[in-house]
């Protein structure tokens, strides 16, 4: 078989407990074996400031890297005032620059939402999309990942406890290895 797929994973929490990360973890664990997912952290990232890209901090330089580096990009999110955490934000910012040269230009993406609410953090979701218009990532439509009520998904050891929504996440992931490979560009 061909080296699987490399897949940075963006997780918009900081939280030690966050429920996004523990999603994130449950779809490293449920991701077809062409697909390898690894977390990329983005805690540590100054704030992105333009007066730093003549001299940019080399955690700004590795991030960069780390994402050139990938075939494609998942973003597991909470809502934060119904848009996307300020880290998450800057670190869409820090990879988008030097003007020219952004990390992210045709990776192909998907979005999964997570929050203890019904909606399924739905607004940090499409804002999340918006951007990633901009930046040229080719996110997957279908299907949409709108995970609610996501406090009740899991026990204590962070094992997800809902059988139905762990059949969504193994569906949303085999699309989106499909999505990949539909979407790739010129990286083979
Ligand atoms: C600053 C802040 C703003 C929030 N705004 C929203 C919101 O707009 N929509 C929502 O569903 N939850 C909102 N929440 C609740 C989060 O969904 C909840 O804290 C969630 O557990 C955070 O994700 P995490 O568990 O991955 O850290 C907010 C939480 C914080 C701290």
């Amino acid at each position: 078989m061909a080296n699987p797929r490399e897949v940075a994973v963006l997780v918009g929490s900081l939280r030690k407990d966050s429920l996004s990360r523990k999603m994130a973890h449950v779809l490293i664990g449920l991701a077809p074996s062409n697909l390898k997912l690894q977390i990329v952290e983005i805690g540590q990232l100054p704030l992105y400031n333009q007066d730093g890209d003549a001299n940019p901090p080399e955690q700004w330089a590795a991030f960069r890297a780390r994402i050139r580096a990938a075939d494609a990009v998942l973003f597991v999110t909470p809502e934060y005032n119904r848009s996307v955490p300020a880290p998450l934000k800057n670190a869409i910012d820090v990879g988008s620059r030097p003007y020219g040269q952004s990390a992210w230009n045709g990776k192909p993406g998907a979005v999964v939402s997570v929050s203890p609410s019904v909606i399924g953090a739905f607004g940090a979701n499409h804002h999340l999309r918006q951007s990633l218009v901009f930046l040229n990532v080719p996110a997957m439509q279908q299907p949409e990942a709108y995970i609610g009520q996501a406090d009740k998904l899991f026990d204590g050891s962070g094992k997800l406890t809902n059988d139905s929504t762990r059949n969504f996440l193994q569906e949303f992931i085999q699309a989106f290895a499909a999505w990949i490979e539909a979407n790739r560009g010129a990286r083979d």
